[in-house]
């Protein structure tokens, strides 16, 4: 029997994580860096990322916003090689559409789809047919809330499909999404101390599981979706059963 890689090692990978500096991104850092892999982060603050690196015990760090392409190109210029590139970059950009300036609110398009693109194109003359992407969806593609969120639905909803079309352009190259729930993250700072609070808790109040959850649970599923080369096209629910309440 071929031997078989039981204990999911990325030992000697380059992982390259955009939106690595916090939350979801910094976890899926910690989590490939504790499979043996070496770690580029990528955001906009050069702060967040300096911390993230030395929290991480080492990495490449590289500052870009992901909704510019000339930057994003720019980060990954540098790279010889990247074997998973996974994209956690977002950030809350909501309003609803009566009370909203609509080209605000496709700023998430820009962030969700647009980037996407442009850092998977910049990568895939680096990829080794074995890499792998993850692209990063949400609860708002099954369960849109009503609340100032519409667009950001539209943009998980389209990166489901991006990426099951893609997993066959890009093969064999893997490209798979993961879809949480609501995470404890600083994706919710932008709404205050207050605000932060009421949100993550009113979303705890209907979940089957009683509590939102913790980045390092998506980071699992993150790094299930790298080292299992069978998966491709799919995508991965981390959401404390939201979807069914
Ligand atoms: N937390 C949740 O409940 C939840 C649920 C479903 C989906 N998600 C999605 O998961 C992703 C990660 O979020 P998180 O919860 O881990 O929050 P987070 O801690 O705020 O992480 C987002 C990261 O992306 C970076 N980023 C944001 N906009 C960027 C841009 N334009 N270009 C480059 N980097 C950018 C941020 O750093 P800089 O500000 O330094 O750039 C930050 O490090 C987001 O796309 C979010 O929408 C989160």
């Amino acid at each position: 029997m071929q031997a078989f890689d039981f204990h999911a090692s990325l030992q000697d990978c380059e992982v390259v994580v955009i939106g690595g500096g916090t939350g979801i991104g910094f976890a899926t850092a910690l989590a490939a860096k504790a499979r043996g892999a070496r770690i580029t982060l990528i955001g906009r603050d050069a702060t967040k990322l300096k911390a993230a690196a030395i929290q991480l015990g080492g990495a490449s760090i590289s500052v870009a916003d992901i909704a510019d392409r000339a930057s994003v190109e720019a980060a990954l210029a540098g790279l010889t090689r990247i074997d998973h590139l996974v994209i956690t970059a977002g950030s809350l950009l909501a309003g609803k559409l009566a009370e909203s300036d609509p080209d605000m609110l496709l700023k998430a398009l820009q962030e969700r789809i647009a980037g996407p693109l442009y850092a998977i194109k910049a990568s895939l003359t680096k990829m080794p047919g074995t890499g792998s992407i993850v692209l990063m969806g949400g609860q708002f593609s099954d369960r849109p809330a009503g609340n100032g969120t519409a667009v950001i639905s539209a943009a998980v909803r389209g990166i489901e499909g991006l990426a099951r079309a893609l997993a066959l352009e890009l093969a064999p190259i893997r490209v798979n999404v993961i879809s949480p729930g609501f995470i404890d993250t600083p994706l919710f700072d932008v709404l205050g101390a207050e605000g932060r609070q009421t949100v993550l808790a009113q979303a705890a109040a209907t979940l089957p599981v009683g509590r939102v959850g913790h980045p390092e649970e998506v980071a699992r599923g993150i790094a299930f979706l790298l080292t299992n080369g069978y998966m491709t096209g799919e995508v991965l629910h981390i959401d404390g059963g939201g979807r069914l309440v």
